[in-house]
């Protein structure tokens, strides 16, 4: 019976390049989908940038540019990532979308007509230089246990203890350095705590799919149990309503009805798989509404990592389910990837560039075969290690599988013109094959890439010693001279192995989808790529075999994990920052300034207000986080320099018209130090700087 699916992976946050951790998880949901495809399932494929949230709006707005501006930068590197890789999504879409909005708005008016939205007021860290509320990331300041200095707003990395961000000493926040004041403002809530939620989740977590199989691994059910309050206790259900507005100033959808008011980037989030199916369905003119229906037989699955569960296993189902629209089949979570052991790192280095893979001219699919063969249907962390890869790159699939055919091959050109022929009973060899192939295409269906690749590669071993024991090189000797048996012998061991290294790519097929493509066409004649049901059938003709595969030399995996071009020590604590052309430069209008006026200002311990002349007839007011190093009385009268066609900016104590420049180490709590620049004697305001 033909199935259809609607997978996603999860949307990557679109304020950076892929890791290798995006592009396992992709590869991962990528071989599920190409063996459903195989077994003539139907199969809708879909994933999208996450654009949204305050990381994104500030990242641009530190860049000058627009959000939209910064998500489209990185929207337009995804496809040689993708590509190269061979992950196939169907539609790549975005979040900052007019389906998404719909969508959004959408869901939460039917939430709020379930009565499952709340407001009431809350007290939040709000930075009073930057202008808006702050997400706990960007709080620090001293634990209030242990007295580290500079720990985030929720938990201190030296001790270890939890607590909320209003509970920091001298907090600040890491985008102005201001101390943050707190502000009640309306929030909205998604009623979780609500008895229909909490019953609604208790099934649904333990539910199954129309198989029989659960909707979650037993690992994350046990997670979710413990957060639903199941496990042990009065059976009292701890799950809390969940925060999903934000204030401006947000990069998000605006929440109908409500000012001011954005979904939290969570809300909107997940939304976008289904915004992406939506302009999938466009496209290929299919009925979304109905594939998305309570009733619909579409089997959705959701591939994620560990770290996004609480937003997968609960938010979401409830927000569909209580939205009026089909829930999660199969949620699937996976584990990270490390590096030698290590979590990835940037900074230091360790992580692997998947461009930088490619670009040395590695083989993608080796690196598809070799997480195929480390994953399991567990959430267990995978690691990346490099002797491990050379070995089960070199030895297993270039050794095992894809010299079998390169051994097998020549026999049968060269002495049988191609033709393939069998001695004997093939029946058992055939449906030793097909036995194979059904339990790999099962352990592909379960997740469980690595049992189906140790199949393959036991079903490989066997080929390999057959023909290795009927020494198809002492047959083939003098074979002209020889009499037919022997020629017949020779065919049919040769045979076998293609027959069998027929079936071995067949079974590889979503792991390898360029090499079985190639094989299919190139060797066998086929004019389509492998699918399940051509296990087991024997081939009869072969084209001459065509190199396949490299094998990895290990010195690209020492330039694949190159340290990073930085000094380790940068001067200042921070490296030299991207080439610019003197054009670049030129936009930035430099000019002396004679500092007229001084002054502290009333609620900060940070800024200064300086009155400048930039030789224009006026003064500018100007604030500048210069406090801790000068008094206004040491200021004023003296020259500096200031950015003159810096956007003017609103702050909570009046418009700064420009900046004045001081320079600091990148760890101004570690290596504290000031110093605003001056020019040397003689010049006047308003001279330019170039
Ligand atoms: N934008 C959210 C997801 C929204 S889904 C509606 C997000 N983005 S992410 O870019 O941080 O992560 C995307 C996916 O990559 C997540 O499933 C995450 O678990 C996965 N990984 C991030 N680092 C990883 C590893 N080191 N290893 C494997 N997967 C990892 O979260
Ligand atoms: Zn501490």
């Amino acid at each position: 019976m033909s199935r259809t699916f609607f997978v996603t992976a999860a949307l990557p946050y679109a304020n950076g390049s892929f890791h290798i951790g995006h592009i396992m998880e992709y590869i991962q949901a990528d071989i599920w989908v190409r063996s459903q495809r195989m077994a003539g399932h139907t199969v809708h494929f879909v994933c999208a940038d996450d654009a949204h949230g305050a990381p994104i709006m500030l990242k641009a707005q530190a860049e000058g540019i627009t959000p939209q501006a910064l998500v489209a930068r990185y929207a337009a590197e995804r496809p040689r990532y993708l590509d190269g890789f061979h992950i196939r999504f169907d539609h790549w879409h975005s979040t900052d979308s007019p389906e998404n909005v719909a969508l959004s708005q959408g869901i939460y008016k039917a939430l709020r007509q379930a009565d499952l939205i709340d407001s009431r007021d809350i007290e939040q860290f709000y930075d009073p230089v930057q202008g808006m509320f702050l997400p706990d990331r960007y709080i620090k300041g001293e634990c209030p246990r242990c007295h580290a200095k500079d720990q985030y707003g929720d938990s201190c990395e030296v001790c270890g203890a939890v607590y909320q961000p209003t509970e920091l000493i001298e907090p600040y926040s890491t985008l102005t350095h201001a101390r943050p004041e707190l502000r009640r403002s309306e929030h909205f809530f998604f009623r979780l705590s609500d008895p229909r939620c909490v019953a609604f989740l208790q099934g649904w977590t333990t539910g199954q799919r129309s198989d029989g199989s659960p909707h979650l691994q037993p690992e994350v059910l046990a997670k979710t149990r413990e957060w639903l309050g199941t496990e042990g206790g009065d059976g009292q259900a701890s799950l809390a309503d969940w925060d999903i507005s934000r204030d401006e100033p947000y990069f998000g959808i605006p929440i109908p009805d409500a000012p001011g008011k954005y979904f939290y980037v969570w809300l909107d989030a997940p939304i976008g798989y289904l915004a992406s199916l939506m302009a999938h369905c466009q496209q290929l003119g299919l009925d979304f509404d109905a594939l998305t229906a309570p009733d619909s037989p579409i089997e959705q699955v959701h591939f994620i990592g560990k770290d996004i569960v609480y937003f997968h296993a609960l938010f979401w189902p409830a927000m569909l389910h209580f939205s009026g629209r089909k829930v999660p089949d199969l949620l699937h979570v996976h584990g990270f990837i490390t590096v030698s052991g290590e979590k990835m790192s940037k900074s230091r280095g360790t992580g692997i560039s998947p461009l930088r893979y490619l670009d040395i001219g590695m083989d993608a699919e080796w690196l598809r075969y070799y997480i195929a063969a480390k994953l399991n249907a567990h959430v267990e962390d995978l690691d990346f290690n490099p002797d491990d890869f050379i070995a089960r790159v070199n030895s297993d699939l270039v050794g095992k599988y894809v010299n079998i055919a390169s051994r097998a091959a020549s026999f049968i050109s060269r002495h049988f013109d191609g033709q393939l022929g069998f001695v004997g009973d093939v029946a058992p060899c055939q449906a030793e094959l097909r036995a194979c192939a059904r339990q790999v295409q099962a352990d592909f269906d379960k997740r469980d890439y690595g049992r189906a690749i140790r199949r393959i590669m036991a079903q490989a071993d066997q080929i390999n010693q057959a023909f290795d024991s009927a020494r198809p090189w002492v047959l083939a000797k003098g074979l002209s001279q020889a009499d037919d048996t022997r020629k017949q012998a020779l065919q049919d061991i040769c045979s076998r192995a293609l027959a069998g290294f027929h079936t071995l790519t067949v079974m590889l097929s979503p792991v390898l989808p360029a090499l079985s493509a190639r094989v299919a066409r190139e060797l066998f004649g086929l004019e389509r790529d492998f699918v399940w049901a051509d296990a087991g059938q024997l081939p009869s003709y072969i084209h001459p075999f065509r190199h396949l595969m490299q094998r990895v030399d290990p010195a690209q995996l020492d330039a694949l994990f190159e340290p990073p071009a930085e000094p380790l020590v940068a001067p200042g604590g921070e490296p030299i920052a991207d080439t610019i052309t003197i054009q670049d430069f030129a936009r930035v209008d430099l000019r002396l300034a004679r500092i007229v006026e001084c002054s502290h200002v009333e609620g900060s311990d940070k800024l200064l207000r300086l009155m400048l002349d930039v030789g224009e007839g006026r003064l500018r007011q100007v604030f500048s986080g210069i406090r801790s190093a000068y008094e206004p009385a040491d200021l004023v009268g003296r020259m500096t320099v200031v950015v003159a066609n810096l956007a003017p900016r609103k702050m909570r104590f009046g418009e700064s018209e420009g900046m004045v420049l001081a320079a600091s180490h990148a760890d101004e709590n570690v290596y504290p130090g000031l110093y605003v620049l001056e020019p040397w004697p003689g010049a006047e305001p308003g001279l330019r700087v170039r």
